[in-house]
């Protein structure tokens, strides 16, 4: 049989992204472009320059995955496009790019979830290592946007192949930020700007064994016992700091440095305390401490045996060590996509477009970008 090569659109946030994908599984090409550099001297992703930013990126990088691919807009099956949830105008960037080829060209235009995205964006990074998940799974989303754990099924049980379609059950979620929304936080408030989850990442490993100049202990949830939350423990950071002016010297060096546009690590390093450093270590410990210990209890109850972590935080460092040592002790097995797979892509959005194209769910003209989509 021919492939299906599909082509994703993906402009929920702050990264335009264009790719192709053959029958779901077989990454042609993926071209993001990120627009961090715009954002950063804001602190954050700034809707409206995100939307202009998108308008101005989207032609030559759906050109180049074309190109990459060595294929013509004629060749290409389907359009997949990122409906939501996201940023209203960034969406609708890729949406009405999304419509126009597919009227222009006559092709299907398929409705993405960019949830159900990132979800794909592991079975993608499964294909290449030639590995094939078995669902049930426990899969956590995480990122700046989204910190949730859903139960993933094949929507039929007998069907495993990747034209499947899967269902989803929410078993939590956070209840005010999410991870890396707490990191882009934190690191504002030590002076390491946005975003903050590369950096600090790099820097709690480099900690070494400075002492931790506070202790950060277990969130307790009321209710729901697989519920997040991360907005205490920014404030306990930022009180830490309040009660401890000595910070501030070092605060104020490093946000110098960085308005010279010295945001590199090895710039940043010599400017941190040991006491920051045992800061930093402390922070992550305690988000990745709620994040493994959350999702693999909720695999353990539920008795499903695969665990999938996706999104922009799931590039930490010491998030994927502690879950692969976690998961061993309890009989687990733990997925990850590429660093490349786990931030916003349109890979994984061509990917999750392949079964919807197959069972036929397909949008029209009618179609519009919904900023809190659900996944079900
Ligand atoms: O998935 P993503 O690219 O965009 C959203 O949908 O939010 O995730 C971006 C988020 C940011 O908050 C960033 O600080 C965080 O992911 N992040 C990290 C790391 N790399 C990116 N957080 C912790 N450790 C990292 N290595
Ligand atoms: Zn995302």
């Amino acid at each position: 049989m021919m492939n299906i090569r599909i082509l994703g659109i993906e402009s929920s946030c702050d990264e335009t992204a264009a790719a192709i994908v053959a029958d779901g599984r077989e990454i042609l090409s993926s071209v993001v472009a990120s627009q961090i550099d715009i954002h950063r001297k804001y602190g954050g992703v700034v809707p409206e320059l995100a939307s202009r930013e998108h308008l101005r990126r989207i032609v030559p990088v759906v050109r180049e995955a074309l190109e990459i691919a060595k294929m013509n807009l004629q060749d290409v099956d389907a359009i997949g496009v990122t409906q939501g949830p996201g940023l209203v105008g960034s969406l609708l960037v890729g949406i009405t790019y999304g419509k126009t080829l597919a009227d222009s060209l006559g092709k299907p235009l398929v409705p993405v979830n960019h949830l159900e995205g990132h979800i794909h964006a592991v079975f993608l990074e499964a294909h290449k290592a030639g590995i094939s998940l078995v669902l049930p799974a426990v899969c956590l989303i995480v990122s700046g946007g989204h910190t949730v754990l859903y139960e993933v099924k094949p929507k039929e049980a007998a069907r495993t192949d990747a034209g499947a379609l899967w269902s989803y059950r929410r078993i939590g979620q956070t209840r005010d930020d999410a991870a890396g929304e707490a990191y882009d936080k934190v690191s504002k408030l030590l002076g390491f700007g946005y975003p903050g989850g590369p950096i600090l990442d790099r820097l709690a490993a480099a900690a070494g064994n400075s002492l931790a100049p506070v202790k950060f202990g277990p969130t307790k949830m009321k209710g729901n016992s697989h519920d997040f939350s991360f907005s205490g423990l920014k404030t306990a950071v930022l009180y830490h700091l309040r009660e401890n002016r000595d910070y501030q010297p070092e605060i104020e060096a490093r946000e110098a440095a960085l308005a010279r546009g010295e945001r590199k690590f090895d710039q940043l390093l010599p400017l941190c305390s040991s006491k920051t450093l045992g800061l930093i270590r402390e922070f992550q410990n305690a988000v990745v401490r709620e994040l493994v210990e959350r999702s693999l209890s909720s695999a353990e109850e539920l008795g499903v045996p695969t665990v999938l972590i996706s999104g922009g935080v799931a590039a930490n460092r010491q998030l994927r060590a502690t879950f692969e040592e976690r998961a061993k002790r309890s009989g687990l097995d733990v997925y990850f996509p590429s660093l490349a797979l786990s931030t916003d892509n349109a890979a994984m959005i061509a990917a999750a477009a392949y079964p919807r194209l197959q069972n036929n769910i397909l949008a029209d003209g009618s179609l519009n970008a919904s900023a809190s989509l659900p996944i079900a």
